[in-house]
């Protein structure tokens, strides 16, 4: 079994290469159970240490690039997952990048899709950026995505031809609409939510972090590992479960700004929580404040997918692996 994961170098990319090298593998579209025998990671950029595997190749080059992405699914691919993309504060900055990578580059892979033997399972990493206000207090699998923002809108399109080419019989797509996902580690990114990360990252590393956003500001959430997890059981799960519905809200959890630091607090003690600072920050402020905070997520629920106990349990995976001498 062929697997390509676009955006393979990233932060999920790479998480997510390393929890497919350790399963060995997959169900196919067809239901059969198979090893994996290829995962080709592609990506623009390279990373510092990355994922190794004799399964394992790295392909470098731009995902927009339609003959490129071609030559990389040849035509024996059997599932990709696509989180190549341009993150949210980049594609607000630079329209053209955004449409080019998100939407093109998307676009570009289901074609290369359709010229596979088989119709290839396609896992989408969309986002709960597609939803924008107007919003209800809570949104539910009923809420209308309403996207106020480039990258929004690139994904909910993205979503949109993932449901028709699924509808076709060209792919057996599933789009995961991922919550922010925290902890990020090494700099921050041009993410308009990279400060959720920063706020915990930059104070364990002795620094200082600057918050655009209010504390009060809620932040619907999720750990790398349970992202990971839903990448993968959105894969496993039969097309039946899917129906017509292609995308799902993934489970997550909500907390303010001022509810992270004082985990931190708890976490690792007042100095360590005192390196925050909050610092309005207008342009990323408008760009999360149409963002929803809360969500009922009963579809997702009920398919199975997981969800992270509280952000103290999300704080701790973070400060095993990356500050375990800054844990109480
Ligand atoms: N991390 C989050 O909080 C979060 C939340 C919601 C959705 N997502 C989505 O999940 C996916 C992965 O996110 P991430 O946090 O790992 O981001 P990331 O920026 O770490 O990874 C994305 C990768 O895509 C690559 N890429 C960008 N443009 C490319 C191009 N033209 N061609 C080839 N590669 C290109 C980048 O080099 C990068 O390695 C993205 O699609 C993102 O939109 C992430």
């Amino acid at each position: 079994m062929k697997v390509v994961v676009t955006g393979g170098s990233g932060f999920l990319g790479q998480r997510l290469i390393r929890a497919l090298c350790e399963r060995g593998a997959l169900t196919d579209a067809a239901g059969r159970e198979r090893g994996i025998e290829r995962i080709v990671a592609v990506d623009r950029g390279e990373c510092s240490e990355p994922v190794t595997d004799r399964r394992l190749t790295y392909v470098l080059g731009d995902v927009s690039d339609a003959a490129f992405i071609g030559g990389v699914l040849d035509a024996d691919t059997d599932s990709v997952f696509h989180l190549a993309a341009v993150v949210s504060g980049e594609a607000e900055r630079d329209f053209d990048l955004g449409m080019r990578v998100n939407l093109d580059g998307t676009r570009g892979l289901l074609e290369a899709c359709r010229r596979q033997r088989q119709a290839p399972k396609v896992v989408f990493a969309s986002s709960v950026a597609v939803f924008g206000q107007p919003l209800p207090a809570v949104v539910t699998d009923g809420t209308t995505p309403t996207p106020q923002a480039s990258y929004g809108v690139q994904k909910l399109i993205g979503e949109l031809l993932v449901g028709d080419c699924s509808r076709k019989g060209f792919i057996d797509g599933r789009c995961v609409r991922l919550p922010t996902i925290v902890v990020r580690p090494g700099k921050p990114n041009a993410a308009a939510s990279s400060f959720a990360s920063g706020v915990i990252r930059e104070p364990l590393a002795g620094v200082e972090a600057v918050c655009p956003v209010e504390p009060s500001t809620g932040m619907w959430m999720s750990s790398p590992s349970t992202a990971v997890k839903a990448m993968v059981h959105a894969h496993q799960l039969p097309a039946s479960a899917w129906g017509t519905q292609r995308s799902v809200n993934l489970p997550g959890l909500t907390a303010t700004v001022a509810e992270m630091v004082e985990a931190l607090r708890q976490a690792a003690g007042d100095e360590v929580a005192a390196r925050v600072r909050f610092e309005a920050d207008e342009p990323i402020a408008a760009i999360v404040r149409t963002w929803p905070a809360r969500f009922d997520t009963a579809r997702a629920r009920a398919m199975g997918f997981a969800q992270d106990a509280d952000f103290a349990s999300i704080l701790r995976e973070y400060m095993r692996q990356y500050a375990p001498a800054a844990m109480r």
